[in-house]
């Protein structure tokens, strides 16, 4: 790719791993407040074998590590969620140059704010990330309307039904305009809140292995 990819990658801290031949390559996005490491755990936690993409969120909430502004809790500063989603698949692109991971499959995974910036990245560049798997994640995109058609993108969902920071409503949204939008969408549901589940976890190792083997 471009000469520019290495300074792009080395920039923006992050964990790499290449992880087995031909495997799903995991770009892994902690919550508020978490840091790189955690995006490893999860991904380890899908896929031991994956190849894995950690980065760290470069927006500070009070010192603690995010992916876009908010105004309130739950209510998005929108047009930085499009902004940094498009800086981020800046990264993404550079990284896949960088380490050399074409051909191999890409997935976003986050849970919560870095699910909703996973989503907000795959629904703004399905033609570069065409798996997302959202963990306690919403509609990213406050009053907006998704963009364009999303017929290439997968995407799991999965979410507690009693989550007071991502509520169903938001989620039955978001999974409403992917479908109408052309995306193929599998929803994981729970009684429960916020967090991430051992169902959860081996729910979305099956979504994981089924789309890998289906590509
Ligand atoms: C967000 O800001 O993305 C969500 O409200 C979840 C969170 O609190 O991080």
């Amino acid at each position: 790719m471009t000469a520019a990819s290495g300074p792009v990658v080395s920039a923006w801290p992050h964990l790499f791993t290449e992880g087995a031949a031909g495997s799903p390559v995991l770009i892994s996005l902690h919550g508020t407040g978490g840091t790189e490491h955690d995006g490893v755990a999860l991904a380890r936690e899908l896929d031991p074998t994956a190849g894995i993409i950690a980065p760290r969120g470069r927006v500070s909430e009070q010192g603690m590590n995010r992916w876009f502004r908010r105004l309130a809790e739950g209510v998005f500063d929108v047009d930085d969620v499009e902004a940094q989603s498009d800086v981020f698949a800046d990264f993404i692109r550079a990284a896949v140059a960088e380490y050399k991971l074409e051909g191999r499959m890409l997935v976003v995974v986050g849970f919560s704010n870095g699910a909703n910036m996973a989503l907000a990245t795959a629904i703004r560049h399905p033609e570069l990330v065409g798996h997302a798997m959202a963990f306690s994640g919403m509609y990213p995109f406050g009053d907006r309307d998704l963009p364009g058609s999303l017929d290439a993108l997968r995407v799991l969902l999965l979410n507690g039904r009693q989550d007071a920071m991502a509520p169903y409503a938001s989620v039955t949204r978001l999974a409403q305009a992917l479908a109408a939008a052309g995306a193929d969408v599998e929803r994981f549901e729970w009684d429960g809140g916020h967090g991430i589940t051992r169902d959860e976890l081996l729910s979305a190792r099956e979504w994981l292995a089924g789309v890998a083997a289906s590509r």
